[in-house]
């Protein structure tokens, strides 16, 4: 197995080791407001959500894992049988390893085999080239493509890429393609002056991927040999502050990263996010237990979700952007901080 394929699969097996599913996060800091007279019926609740071009009849989906090692392919195998099964989107993890080795292709073609007509994404990191990514979009005829900034993840490593010039080839990228293009983190969250400087260039959505779930810092410093980086473990802006932070540009916003239940979702959707995407939780019960138990999990959660809505007296994903909330004051603050930079 080659270098990066052994790192890929120790990606799946460190962040189990590291996976804690009661982790506190900054979802923990925001309360809902629940009311007692909704005057609504729960059949007229509707969770479904019109972005990227698509109607989702869900507003959460399996968002960018693996890929690449024969482990990675049974993975995205099972991931796509559910989704298919859910009417879930889902993402595939970076396509970079499947454009170098023909062999690996099948570990993320097998997402289109297993869910025909399903909305699928694509997913390479943002300095790679046009055809690169439009190789990308044709392995698993993708609806649409996220672009993943990965700059310190790849710092942190010791054979990580070093060159960060992205913002003209995110340019190219967009104005050449048709796929819609998401711009996307990987756990770090995403500063609101670079949604600012992507927005300006035509990039319309964005994946904030924050703090509070997956830590790759954790997961790249046990692959280092020589130096551990442990200190670098808290960088980054959460889901929560992220969100609230870029809401004020006019872009399309999707939130992951530490979200942990359908209370997560609904939150992530009144602080801004069109979409919620879900790694780290759904991965744990596929690779802890069995596909059965991933399926009892999106089950439950999508029976929950209407119900939540219901319980603070929104009928839709529109409304549920006006809901009132109350963020602690620690988040008020380091928003109130971020919105004066
Ligand atoms: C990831 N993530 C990721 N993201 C990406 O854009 N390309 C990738 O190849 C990967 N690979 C990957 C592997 C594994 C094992 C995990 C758990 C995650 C990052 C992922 O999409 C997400 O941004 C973070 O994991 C934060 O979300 P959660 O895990 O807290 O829900």
């Amino acid at each position: 197995m080659s270098d990066a394929l052994q790192r890929k699969n120790e990606h799946l097996s460190l962040f189990e080791k590291y996976y804690d599913p009661n982790q506190k996060n900054d979802f923990d800091e925001i309360r809902l407001v629940p009311t007692l007279i909704p005057e609504l019926n729960l059949s007229e609740v509707d969770p479904t959500i019109d972005i990227l071009g698509s109607h989702f009849l869900h507003s959460f989906f399996i968002n960018a894992m693996t890929g690449g090692s024969s482990r990675a392919k049974e993975i995205n195998s099972q991931l796509a049988t559910i989704a298919n099964k859910y009417h879930l989107a889902m993402a595939v993890g970076s396509q970079k390893i499947g454009i170098i080795d023909q062999n690996t292709k099948d570990s993320f073609s097998v997402v289109r085999e297993k869910n025909p007509d399903g909305f699928i994404i694509a997913n390479l990191s943002a300095n790679q080239k046009i055809e690169h990514v439009k190789e990308a979009i044709k392995m698993i005829d993708a609806n649409a493509i996220q672009l993943h900034l990965n700059s310190i993840q790849e710092l942190v490593n010791s054979e990580g890429d070093r060159d960060f010039h992205l913002l003209n080839n995110i340019e190219n990228i967009v104005n050449s393609i048709e796929q819609p293009v998401i711009i996307k983190s990987v756990g770090f969250g995403i500063n609101p002056n670079d949604v600012k400087r992507l927005s300006d260039i035509g990039v319309k959505v964005f994946d904030v991927s924050g703090t509070g779930g997956t830590n790759f810092i954790k997961i790249e410093n046990q692959q280092n040999k020589t130096h551990h980086l442990d200190y670098l473990e808290e960088l980054g802006l959460s889901t929560v502050e992220s969100l609230l932070a870029a809401k004020k540009y006019a872009v399309n916003l999707i939130g992951s990263g530490g979200v942990r239940n359908p209370l997560d979702i609904i939150k992530a959707h009144v602080l801004g996010a069109k979409l919620v995407g879900i790694s780290g939780t759904f991965l744990h019960p596929l690779i802890k237990r069995d596909p059965d138990s991933l399926e009892t999990m999106i089950t439950e959660w999508i029976e929950m979700i209407p119900k939540i809505m219901l319980m603070i007296g929104t009928k839709n994903l529109e409304e549920l952007k006006q809901a009132p909330y109350i963020p602690s004051s620690k988040i008020a603050n380091s928003v109130n901080f971020l919105d004066k930079n």
